[in-house]
């Protein structure tokens, strides 16, 4: 069974599956993405707005008493999130909208923030043209996401061999998509933007990049 959430998809068992993997994996995923989730969320503002907070693996990297303004439509991920957002001091201001209609006000927002997010909206250009229409001239958008392998590589075929179980378990999750080249087409006044390999078990997901671009 599922519900429809702002166009989003909520499934009855998916969703609470997809919130109690990213609680259970948190801790493996933080080990390898710190060093780069340090870099491109340094001096977050006090007021931040992230897409697809999921379970709040970020709130970690704003300051306490910060405002966290959260775009997520899976309801299932919402009890854990407002768990963790308690556990580091951050004001939640919890929104089940979608990132590519946030509904917030046009150059209202100073930071926007993602992390494994642009993988699996529906519509990764809608969502980087709504960032950019969200932004203050001069805010910035801080990302860390995975991408698709470079083509003729092995970690390629295993990103076109495993898609489909991959995008039914991980509620549209697709390995094969060009984020940086989204993130440079899409208009901000400058990108930096650093691509890195993991090397964990998942192996689909360990070609990834983080920068920041600015409005
Ligand atoms: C792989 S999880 C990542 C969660 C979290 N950012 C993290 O790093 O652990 C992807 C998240 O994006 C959310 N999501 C999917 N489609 C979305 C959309 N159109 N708008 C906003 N969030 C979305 C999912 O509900 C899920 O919480």
């Amino acid at each position: 069974m599922t519900d429809i959430q702002n166009g989003f998809q909520v499934h009855a068992a998916r969703g609470p599956f997809n919130a109690a993997f990213f609680s259970m994996m948190g801790p493996y995923l933080e080990r390898n993405l710190r060093r780069h989730k340090r870099r491109v969320f340094a001096g977050l503002p006090r007021t931040v707005v992230e897409l697809g907070s999921g379970v709040g693996a970020n709130v970690r990297y704003l300051q306490p008493g910060s405002t966290l303004i959260a775009i997520e439509p899976n309801l299932p991920m919402h009890r854990r999130l407002r768990t963790a957002a308690e556990r580091h001091g951050v004001r939640l201001d919890l929104r089940a909208s979608v990132a590519e209609q946030t509904g917030l006000p046009g150059g209202s927002a100073d930071s926007v923030i993602s992390s494994l997010v642009l993988c699996t909206v529906a519509d990764p250009a809608g969502v980087l043209a709504e960032v950019r229409r969200i932004l203050r001239p001069g805010g910035t958008f801080r990302f860390v996401e995975h991408v698709a392998a470079p083509a003729g590589t092995v970690t390629r075929a295993f990103q076109r061999g495993l898609r489909r179980p991959w995008a039914w378990t991980f509620e549209g999750c697709s390995c094969e998509r060009d984020l940086a080249g989204l993130v440079r087409a899409a208009g901000f006044a400058r990108v930096d933007l650093e691509p890195y390999r993991l090397h964990t078990a998942f192996i689909p997901f360990n070609t990834q990049i983080a920068g920041v671009a600015h409005a």
